[in-house]
């Protein structure tokens, strides 16, 4: 990615996404379709906001069996390097001959990519989270990220978040796509809600998903270096690092509030929230999205579109 040809505040529409000009080639993207698989691909899949870095975090922990100096033994500057973006502009190309096991990320809807995925070669973890705690830190990363329009205020972006109108498109066709393919992948469906919840048993999970043997210590050692606290303290990990033509660092910090569950409030959007024709003034605290899948719900959460945030 050449940092000098990002233009601020626009997004490309392109074949039913939002793709940010500078950071994305919508030429490019496309080819993502056409790359081999191989089996020991690994991408985590993630509406924005909803968990990436951590997932990072722990896929890396699991590779180094807990080993939080060999991580940086490979790359001191971002875990970005290591689990890139498959969608930034030049990681395509890198992907093609990268060693096994490739290990990726994506903010990409499910049609941009490879058919082979849903013919069960490689895996895919599909990272959700709440939407109202998603639209909430994605709202102050707007502010932080210089390659996207700051928000005129919060109403404004929830009006914006709603119409799909941010990098990512809308949350709900987001994970109606991915979820409604899950059967047909090697794929973990699994929420930020039950990592926060319990993060040695999801780390636990994903180590089994992913086919790796790690001893008790060298879990806990995984989880250790994987908790909101740690991660906060540790730069590569953190994006503390990402230069600051990138990242306005003054706005705030990447990891913002995380590690607890529902940060959004509907004191959030007093405007909408004192309009009583708006259904979001009877907000009532949203179902965590693991109690949304846990029951079941899934359905009706995509069926009536909004009905999580309204
Ligand atoms: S991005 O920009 O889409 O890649 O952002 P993403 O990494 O998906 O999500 C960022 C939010 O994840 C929180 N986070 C964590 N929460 C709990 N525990 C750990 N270890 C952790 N690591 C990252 C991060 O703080 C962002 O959430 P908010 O609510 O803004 O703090």
């Amino acid at each position: 990615m050449d940092l000098n040809d990002i233009k601020p505040d626009e997004l490309v529409a392109h074949r039913g996404f939002k793709l940010i000009n500078g950071t994305h080639d919508p030429d490019d993207v496309d080819q993502i379709y056409n790359l081999e698989i191989r089996d020991s691909d690994v991408f985590v899949v993630t509406y924005p906001k909803s968990g990436t870095i951590w997932m990072q975090q722990i896929m890396l922990l699991i590779e180094t069996k807990g080993d939080l100096t060999a991580i940086s033994k490979l790359s001191n500057y971002s875990n970005a390097d290591l689990i890139p973006w498959i969608e930034v502009t030049g990681n395509r190309e890198t992907f093609i001959l990268a060693p096994s096991p490739r290990l990726r990320v994506t903010h990409l809807q499910f049609h941009f990519m490879p058919p082979a995925l849903s013919q069960k070669k490689g895996k895919v973890i599909y990272v959700a989270r709440n939407p109202k705690d998603v639209l909430v830190s994605y709202f102050y990363f707007h502010k932080l990220a210089n390659m996207l329009e700051t928000p005129k205020d919060f109403n404004d972006f929830f009006e914006k978040f709603m119409r799909g109108d941010v990098f990512g498109c809308s949350w709900f066709e987001h994970i109606k796509a991915w979820y409604s393919h899950k059967d047909d992948m090697n794929m973990l469906f699994i929420t930020y809600e039950e990592m926060i919840q319990d993060l040695q048993s999801a780390v636990e999970r994903i180590s089994l998903f992913l086919g790796k043997e790690l001893t008790d210590e060298q879990l806990t050692n995984v989880v250790k270096h994987s908790t909101f606290n740690n991660m906060r303290k540790i730069p590569q990990a953190n994006y503390e690092q990402v230069p600051g033509n990138l990242f306005n660092h003054h706005q705030g910090r990447f990891m913002r509030k995380g590690g607890r569950i529902r940060t959004w409030h509907p004191s959030m959007a007093p405007a909408t929230h004192q309009n009583a024709s708006c259904p979001a003034r009877r907000a009532k605290p949203a179902p965590t999205c693991l109690h949304l899948f846990r029951l079941g719900e899934m359905d009706n959460l995509v069926e009536d579109g909004h009905h999580v945030l309204h």
